[in-house]
């Protein structure tokens, strides 16, 4: 639907808070927290930003952008070119980081800009007074994105803020929040991947596997590193290879077969991909557990077997 931007004020040197309303100021489609985005700049790029509202409004979006220093035009449009009324074009609020249902309490750790999805979650948490703890970890404190917000009611009893620490300190501080966190409680996890990959692999021990939920900003990469594999396309008879170094999607590309896609960081499930033979490596944020059994995302994930024969 077509929107414009109606408000736009920095948060950190880095980070700037959009509000989108819809173009006719009609009521936009309602979401639950952990929702992102897309949304389509002038020129055609599309991205994915996390709703992070405070509370949920019927007539006003809220998303936080970082400037990222090499950008493909998606953060240095918003932060160089946009401005008040400028219009763009944004898609339905999809949402593949839910809080659960079951959990007796929530544990919350966001990095950096990692905060924008668990922002809305601590605040539903807080208008429903369900048990929760949000721990944000960034590297300097005027670095930390929604200060004020972190810092006031409701959020500020329940909230620590963690900031200029090294990997051990990290590991550390995490390993202090999970031991204080109740039987049954649910963890959940965004920032940069090293952060998501000490946060992911401890609270999995702690809690299990399923107990643990993550919106990341692309791939996760194995310690040892990617392998080269092969994708079989079963409707063209061919065959093509990923070199351990790029990514399905793009070697699909590069070969001319014609495969969708928007974010390339696996959150929004455009290049949705059915996969008929072999072991795909899931390295997404979108797909369900039951999708994973068929599906794979080639924009970030990749093969555990040799081959991946898969329906293009
Ligand atoms: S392009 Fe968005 S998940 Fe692959």
């Amino acid at each position: 639907m077509k929107a414009v931007i109606c408000s736009i004020a920095d948060t950190t040197p880095e980070v700037r808070i959009i509000e989108l309303a819809a173009a006719d100021g009609g009521p936009l489609p309602p979401y639950e927290p952990g929702a992102h985005l897309d949304v389509t700049l002038p020129g055609g790029i599309t991205r994915q930003y996390s709703l992070c509202c405070a509370a949920p409004s019927p007539l006003r979006y809220r998303i936080a952008v970082k400037r990222e220093p090499r950008s493909r035009g998606g953060s240095a449009w918003l932060h160089d070119a946009a401005a008040q009324g400028s219009p763009v074009e944004i898609g339905t609020p999809r949402n593949a980081f839910a809080l659960a249902p079951a959990a007796s309490a929530h544990l919350l750790f966001a990095g950096g800009i990692g905060i924008t999805p668990v922002l809305s979650m601590a605040h539903a948490l807080a208008r429903r007074n369900a048990p929760f703890r949000l721990a944000v970890f960034a590297r300097a404190p005027d670095l930390v994105p929604f200060a004020g917000e972190l810092g006031a009611a409701p959020l500020a009893p329940f909230t620590s803020v963690h900031c200029a620490l090294g990997p051990d300190e990290t590991a550390a501080a995490i390993d202090a929040l999970l031991a204080a966190a109740v039987d049954g409680t649910h963890v959940y996890a965004c920032g940069p991947a090293p952060f998501m990959a000490a946060v992911t692999e401890r609270a999995a021990a702690r809690f299990g596997a399923d107990c643990v939920h993550t919106e990341s900003f692309g791939a996760i990469a194995p310690a040892g590193g990617d392998r080269a594999f092969v994708l079989r396309l079963l409707q063209s008879d061919r065959e093509i290879a990923v070199p351990a170094d790029r990514t399905a999607l793009a070697c699909l590309q590069d070969a001319g077969i014609d495969v969708a896609s928007s974010c390339e960081v696996g959150v929004c499930g455009t290049c949705m991909t059915r996969v008929r033979e072999g072991q795909a490596d899931h390295r997404d944020s979108y797909l369900t557990t039951a999708e994973r059994e068929s599906c794979f995302l080639p924009c970030v994930s990749r093969a555990v077997t040799p081959v991946l024969a898969i329906d293009l």
